[in-house]
C-alpha cells in the first residue's frame, strides 16, 4: 500500500510517517516547508531506517502535484497540509482560504485525474464551535467556527464529502483532532513552532527549558472545578496510529464518508496540565493569570468511543507519559529543528 503524506514534515506529519512506516506501508511526502523543515523528514528516516521520496512543493502548483502521482501509484492520500494558528487566521484569512481551500482543491482534482481515490482528512475539534454538550460526540451540531482557520475545515469536511458523492472520491475519513501534544519517544520529533507559541504546551515546554519566562493563564474564572479552561489532549504518536487505523477504515469501505473524533475523553483544566507537567519534568513552571483569550471555550472534550467501537482505536498514553515525553523532546532540541543542538 502506498500512501501520499502532504504536510508530513509537520508536527503530526512527521509522527504519522513514522507510524506508517513501521507499519509497513510505503510513503512519500509533500510539502513546502512554510510550517516545517526538512530535518524532520531526515529523522523519519533515521527512527524506521526507511528511505521515502520527499517532494518540496506546494499543493496548489498542480503541475508538480501532476507529477508527483504521475511518478507514484497512491492508494490513497493523508492530508495534514495547511495552516494551523487562530490567531493569524484572523489577521490574515485570505492567506488562510487561499491556502486551506486551495491545496484541498488541487489535491481532489489531481486524485480524480489520476484515479485515487482514498482519503484520510485532518479534521479539528474546532468544527463544534462552542459545543452545547460534552463529551462532543460526532453528530453534535457543527459551527458556528469562530475564526477563519475553524472555517476552513468545515468548507474541507463539505469540499471531500461532496467531491466524494460525485465519485471522483471514493472513501473519505475525516478525523476531528483534539489537542494533540507530546512528541516521538526517541526525542527526535516533536512540535516546534516557528514563533512564539500560541499553543499551551509548546509554550509550557519553552519555560521549562528558559526560552520564555512565564507562562500566562487565559482566564481563571470560566465556570469550571478550578477556573481555567478544560481541553482533551491527546498524545500525538497516539493520534498518529488513528491514522493507521483510518487509512485500514477507508480501504474497506467504499461509496462513505465518516466522521471520527480523535481524543481521549478526558479534561483537564490548564492548573492541571501546569501540575503534571512539573511532575514529569521536575521543573517549576512560573505562571501569571491574565485575562480570557478571546474565542476560547470552557470546555472541550470529545466522546471517543465511535473510534473505538468502528475503527478499533483507542488512546493509549496518559497525560504524565504526555508531559515527559514533551519535556524530552524540548531538553533534547531547546531551539527545536534549528540547529543541531
Ligand atoms: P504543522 O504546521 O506542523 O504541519 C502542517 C504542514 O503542512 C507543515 O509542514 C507545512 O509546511 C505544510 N504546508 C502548509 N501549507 C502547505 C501547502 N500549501 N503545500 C504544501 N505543504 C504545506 O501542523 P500540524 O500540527 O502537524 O497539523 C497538521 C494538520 O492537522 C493541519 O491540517 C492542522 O490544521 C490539523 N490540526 C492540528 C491541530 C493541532 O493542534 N496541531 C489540531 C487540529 C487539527
Ligand atoms: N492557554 C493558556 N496560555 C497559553 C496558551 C493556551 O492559558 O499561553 C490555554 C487556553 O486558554 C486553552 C488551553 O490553554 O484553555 C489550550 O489552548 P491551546 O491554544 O493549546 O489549544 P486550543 O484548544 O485553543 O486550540 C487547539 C488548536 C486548534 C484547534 C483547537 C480545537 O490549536 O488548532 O485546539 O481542536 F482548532
Amino acid at each position: 500500500m502506498s500512501v501520499l503524506v502532504t504536510g508530513g514534515a509537520g508536527y503530526i506529519g512527521s509522527h504519522t510517517c513514522v507510524e506508517l512506516l513501521d507499519a509497513g506501508y510505503d510513503i512519500a511526502v509533500v510539502d513546502n516547508y512554510s510550517n516545517s523543515s526538512p530535518e524532520s523528514l531526515r529523522r523519519v528516516k533515521e527512527i524506521t531506517g526507511r528511505e521515502f521520496p520527499v517532494y518540496e512543493a506546494d499543493l496548489r502548483d498542480e503541475e508538480a502535484l501532476d507529477r508527483i502521482f504521475s511518478e507514484n501509484r497512491f492508494d490513497s492520500v493523508i492530508h495534514f497540509a495547511g495552516l494551523k494558528s487562530v490567531g493569524e487566521s484572523v489577521a490574515h484569512p485570505i492567506e488562510y482560504y487561499g491556502n486551506n481551500i486551495g491545496s484541498t482543491l488541487s489535491l481532489c482534482r489531481q486524485m480524480k485525474k489520476h484515479g485515487v481515490k482514498k482519503f484520510v482528512f485532518s479534521s479539528s475539534a474546532t468544527v463544534y464551535g462552542t459545543p452545547k454538550e460534552v463529551p462532543i460526540r460526532e453528530d453534535a451540531p457543527l459551527g458556528p467556527t469562530t475564526n477563519p482557520y475553524g472555517e476552513t475545515k468545515l468548507m474541507i469536511e463539505r469540499i471531500l464529502d461532496d467531491t466524494r458523492k460525485s465519485g471522483a472520491l471514493g472513501s473519505v475519513i475525516i478525523l476531528r483532532y483534539f489537542n494533540p501534544i507530546g512528541a516521538h519517544e526517541s526525542g527526535l520529533l516533536g512540535e516546534d513552532p516557528n514563533e512564539i507559541p500560541n499553543n499551551l504546551l509548546p509554550y509550557i515546554t519553552q519555560v521549562s527549558v528558559g526560552r520564555l519566562k512565564k507562562l500566562s493563564v487565559y482566564g481563571n474564572d470560566y465556570d469550571t472545578p478550578d477556573g481555567p479552561c478544560i481541553r482533551d489532549y491527546i498524545h500525538v504518536v497516539d493520534l498518529a496510529k488513528a491514522h493507521i487505523k483510518a487509512l485500514e477504515r477507508a480501504e474497506t469501505v467504499k461509496d462513505v464518508t465518516e466522521v471520527y473524533n480523535v481524543g481521549t475523553g478526558k479534561g483537564y483544566s490548564v492548573f492541571e496540565i501546569i501540575r503534571a507537567f512539573e511532575k514529569a519534568s521536575g521543573k517549576k513552571i512560573p505562571y501569571k493569570v491574565t485575562g480570557r483569550r478571546p474565542g476560547d471555550v470552557a470546555v472541550s472534550y470529545s466522546d471517543p468511543s465511535l473510534a473505538r467501537k468502528v475503527l478499533g482505536w483507542e488512546a493509549e498514553y496518559d497525560i504524565d507519559r504526555m508531559c515527559r515525553d514533551a519535556y524530552r523532546w524540548q531538553t533534547m532540541n531547546p531551539s527545536g529543528y534549528r540547529n543541531d543542538n
